[in-house]
């Protein structure tokens, strides 16, 4: 008997991965965990959707589960635009983290500050909405309160802070973004009680931020490259969440899903889920298929937008991609593609690096999106 609340779709996407929807990551959770109760900051890198955000999470409830002391904090840099908004936010969650009454935030608010008294005020129905106000003036003059406000609460009241920042790689839009770094660091290297763990992805420009010397966070802590998750355990994953819901699907078709997205977590999910929508109790090998088209059409619009805003040569490097060219600056392959010169070559690459549209593994370049891929090979490229 299959209990009807169940029969929502089993696969998330589009949202953290928490609890029942969270899969693996054993090793990488472990090495998390271990970060953070031994105040070794972190670096986790990978490309977008590959679960940085789900792991972190994760890890975080994991984390205070074992250790009361461990207060998380969340910061998410996607809409920050300067350094004030960065202060204003760090300021804000910071306060927010370190208590739970409103009492005692107003209090550390207060006690902590030094020359700072920032404007707190709460939302009616929610006091864990807090907003704080600042002069930015008087922030200006002294950054370092700021900065050093977790230390600061850490020490007087034994605690330790774990400061979690998402998409790290948007400090680099900051207008001054090396000064602002610098200022971090110098600050963030003093503490003992609070640790770091900084994720995004663009992993071109946070391999240059973590690992080039002349850069202010050039070894700053533990880099951990996020891989996407195994074809073995989504096919378990994946069987699992149909018998849960009353359905079946056999391996081989699990398989399918996982090998027609290359194993992209966001995607598989998605994928199984519109699996899942059309299968009645049995999957079958053209569900899927029809599942797969189905979704490159639905991506078409977008995926006809990205291309719009390429060059022709770079959509002629992408063609050369897929068709499995092997040496991408040969001569033979750029007058084959119309690509220019290799010093052309190594500009277009550079401008898909920033946009996210490939990536490097290993010595090759990859198209990093599997359904734009797909999308790619359907549309008759000139
Ligand atoms: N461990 C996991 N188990 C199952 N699905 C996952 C897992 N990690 C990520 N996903 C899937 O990928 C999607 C994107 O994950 P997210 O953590 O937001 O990635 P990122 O932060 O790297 O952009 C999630 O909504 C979910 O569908
Ligand atoms: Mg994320």
């Amino acid at each position: 008997m299959v209990d009807l609340h169940f029969m929502a779709a089993p696969f998330v996407f589009g949202k953290l991965a928490v609890e029942k929807n969270f899969t693996n990551r054993k090793q990488e959770l472990e090495r998390l965990l271990f970060n953070f109760s031994s105040l070794t900051s972190t670096i986790l890198i990978s490309p977008r959707r590959w679960g940085k955000s789900s792991l972190v999470a994760k890890a975080a409830v994991q984390a205070q589960q074992k250790n009361k002391k461990l207060k998380f904090c969340f910061i998410d840099l996607f809409n920050i635009r300067t350094e004030e908004q960065f202060y204003q936010l760090l300021a804000q969650q910071v306060l927010k983290a370190s208590a739970s009454k409103l009492e005692e935030i107003t209090e550390n608010a207060k006690n902590f500050f030094g020359q700072i008294i920032p404007k707190i005020s709460f939302s009616p129905d929610n006091v864990s909405e807090i907003s704080l106000g600042l002069d930015w003036k008087e922030v200006k003059k002294n950054p370092d309160d700021i900065l050093n406000l977790p230390e600061k609460i850490a020490k007087a009241k034994g605690v330790n802070f774990v400061i979690c920042i998402d998409e790290f790689q948007n400090i680099a839009e900051l207008p001054n973004q090396l000064a602002v770094q610098k200022k971090l660091r110098a600050n963030w290297q003093k503490h003992q009680n609070v640790t770091y763990c900084l994720y995004g992805s663009k992993r071109h420009m946070l391999m240059d931020v973590f690992t080039s010397s002349s850069m202010p966070f050039y070894k700053f802590g533990d880099i951990i490259f996020l891989e996407k998750i195994a074809e073995t355990d989504w096919i378990r994953f994946i069987k699992k969440k149909f018998k849960e819901t009353g359905k079946t699907i056999a391996s081989s078709e699990a398989k399918a899903i996982a090998q027609l997205v290359e194993c992209h977590p966001y995607y598989v999910q998605q994928l199984a889920q519109q699996t899942w929508f059309r299968t009645n109790v049995n999957c079958s090998a053209e569900i899927v298929q029809d599942a797969h088209e189905s979704l490159i059409l639905q991506l078409s619009l977008l995926f006809q937008t990205i291309t719009d805003e390429l060059t022709s040569t770079q959509v002629n490097y992408l063609k050369a991609m897929i068709r499995n060219e092997k040496h991408l600056s040969s001569k033979h392959t750029i007058e084959k593609y119309n690509l220019g010169t290799s010093a052309n070559v190594l500009r277009i690459r550079k401008a898909l690096l920033k946009k996210e549209i490939i990536d490097k593994q290993g010595k090759s370049y990859i198209i990093l999106d599997p359904l734009y891929k797909a999308w790619l090979k359907t549309i008759n490229l000139r």
